[in-house]
């Protein structure tokens, strides 16, 4: 551990320190010379000009001008913490993973996020939370990259570009900076109707949390578990917090935002620091792993529906603790790098069409984020299990590789380059699965299952399974929201999206759009209400 820094509230912590970092007493350059002097340039006199042969002063604004990387593309305003992870036992007959075996104590490193807002936006704003989770486990890193709403807005990782345009700030004023109260958001959902689900959770009171702490986190896409003996079965994955899941008022989000706008990080990391370590409960929804891999009509590679916990419900398989703030929110917080793609041996992907384009998009956007392909090797991104690639050089190379032979076969470091290290591997061998029919990726050829199709009758389901003050909160958000729409076209269309959603949701925002109320435009079957999507806190309303 290195010197002791200061919080911001002036408690010393001992934080664990870089080894090339901050060595010594004295202040150098990046050349290690004791510097006498950091705060007057060079000068030619006593009134200068300054002398370009000033090399500190050259260094200092030099490296301070290149002090900046990009920010995420999406999910750039995030605040993080570090914690383990205790399985309790119950996913071994489903998992081989190691960190999923009764007792296993895993360290974790957790990010929450918004998604649209730029670095520097308000915590408090209607939006979708990020929960992504990084497990150090013993067999290399696994993360699971998730949200806080179960379902997405969209079913083909091809369309992410379309709804992240549209969701974003208008391209000509970059307003309004992180909220979804605007033209392009609506035209794009009320067009793209399969978006339908994720903004009527967005326009609940899950899109307004009380506090990162208080939020539960949703793996949204089905994965695959491979036990021991190679059987597989189909999960969800599902974050539940000890606290309880709790919103804000909207009017209360909008008054926080302006007076506080970190409230989110500020909470966090003050719960922490005073020893009121979140825990969340990490669980799965069981599922056979079926041909059609479809649970009760639902179409399990469907990334827009869930599955009712009243028809699978969530066994705790863990439970997580964040027990520790980063010292350095740049080297930590803002250099992770989550990746779906990061699995351990007995959690395996499935087709679901959003996760297959996720695989391909993370590591992308982190060589230009993060500049270049060797960014595994920071801190905070390295496994805590031995690590032994014929990756070489690179763009911010820091390893000193030993050998000749990075390549397999080889006959002059031993084999390869270290004779044990193709043998007994068991990372990313899948489990043979069927894969069969044309190639269909047009929109004239394509064909999708029929569930794929159907685009409101879970978010009636939603709607209808909420306590009626839940309700309310919902229908005043589509009036708040679409109130600040400018083009009627978009309005009405939304209105003819919630008019096949519920009759009365409609009928109030259109009330007091002072639009007239659309009749529904499609068959939306029946729902049979599922309790469990309420959140905690309405338990305690009058119904
Ligand atoms: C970042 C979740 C879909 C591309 C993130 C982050 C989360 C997340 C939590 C922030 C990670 C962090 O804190 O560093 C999800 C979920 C999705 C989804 C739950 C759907 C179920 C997609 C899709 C794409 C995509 C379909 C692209 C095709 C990205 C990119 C980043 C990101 C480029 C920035 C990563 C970085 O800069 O490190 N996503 N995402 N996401 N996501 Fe997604």
């Amino acid at each position: 551990s290195g010197p002791a820094t200061f919080t911001p509230t002036g408690v010393a912590t001992t934080a664990p320190q870089d080894a090339v970092a901050q060595q010594g007493e004295r202040l150098t350059t990046a050349q290690g010379l004791p510097l006498r002097d950091t705060d007057h340039s060079l000068k030619a006199g006593r009134r200068g000009p300054v002398l370009l042969q000033d090399h500190h002063l050259r260094e200092k604004i030099t490296h301070f001008d290149h002090e900046r990387i990009p920010e995420r593309v999406v999910h750039a305003r995030g605040a993080a913490a570090h914690g383990r992870f205790e399985a309790n036992g119950e996913a071994e007959p489903y998992t081989r993973a190691a960190f999923l075996k009764a007792g296993a104590v895993t360290e974790t490193f957790v990010r929450f996020s918004t998604v649209l807002g730029s670095r520097g936006s308000a915590d408090t704003v209607r939006d979708t939370r990020g929960f992504a989770t990084k497990f150090y486990t013993s067999e290399g890193v696994y993360d699971l990259v998730g949200n806080n709403i179960p379902v997405f807005f969209i079913q083909d990782a091809i369309k992410f570009p379309d709804i992240i345009h549209a969701g974003k700030p208008h391209p000509d004023r970059e307003i309004p900076q992180a909220q979804s109260a605007h033209d392009t958001f609506w035209d794009f959902v009320s067009l793209h109707t399969e978006a339908q689900h994720h903004t009527i959770w967005n326009m609940s009171d899950r899109g307004i949390p009380r506090s990162y702490r208080m939020m539960q986190g949703f793996g949204i896409h089905t994965f695959r578990l491979v036990n021991e003996e190679g059987a597989t079965t189909l999960v969800k994955f599902h974050w539940r917090p000890r606290l309880g899941t709790h919103a804000v008022t909207w009017e209360e989000a909008q008054l926080i935002a302006g007076k506080d706008p970190d409230f989110h990080r500020r909470d966090l990391a003050d719960a922490i620091e005073a020893g009121a370590h979140p825990q969340w409960d990490f669980g799965i929804q069981v599922l056979p792993d079926t041909e059609d891999q479809t649970f009760h009509g639902i179409d399990l590679l469907d990334p827009t529906k869930i599955v009712p916990e009243e028809l699978a419900p969530v066994r705790i398989v863990g439970t997580m603790t964040l027990d520790r703030n980063p010292s350095n929110y740049f080297a930590e917080t803002e250099q992770v790098a989550f990746h779906p793609g990061h699995l351990v041996p007995g959690i395996d992907v499935t087709s679901d069409p959003l996760l297959q384009g996720r695989l391909f998009s993370y590591l992308d956007t982190q060589i230009s984020r993060l500049g270049g392909p060797n960014f595994a090797q920071l801190p905070i991104n390295r496994p805590h299990a031995e690590i032994n690639d014929m990756l070489r050089d690179g763009m911010h190379q820091t390893a000193v590789h030993s050998g000749v032979a990075p390549y397999h076969p080889n006959s002059l470091d031993g084999g390869c380059p270290f004779p044990a290290m193709v043998a007994g591997g068991d990372a990313f061998v899948d489990v043979p699965q069927p894969i069969g029919g044309e190639a269909t990726g047009d929109i004239v050829t394509r064909e999708q299952p029929a569930s794929f199709d159907d685009h409101f009758s879970q978010a009636r389901l939603f709607y209808r399974s909420l306590m009626p003050v839940e309700q309310l909160h919902i229908r005043q958000a589509y009036a708040f929201e679409l109130g600040k729409v400018y083009e009627q076209a978009i309005k009405e269309r939304q209105l003819q999206c919630l008019a096949n959603i519920d009759g009365e949701l409609c009928a109030f925002v259109a009330d007091q759009l002072g639009l007239p109320v659309p009749a529904a435009s499609e068959e939306v079957p029946e729902v049979e209400p599922s309790p469990a999507l309420r959140m905690v806190t309405a338990e305690r309303w009058p119904a």
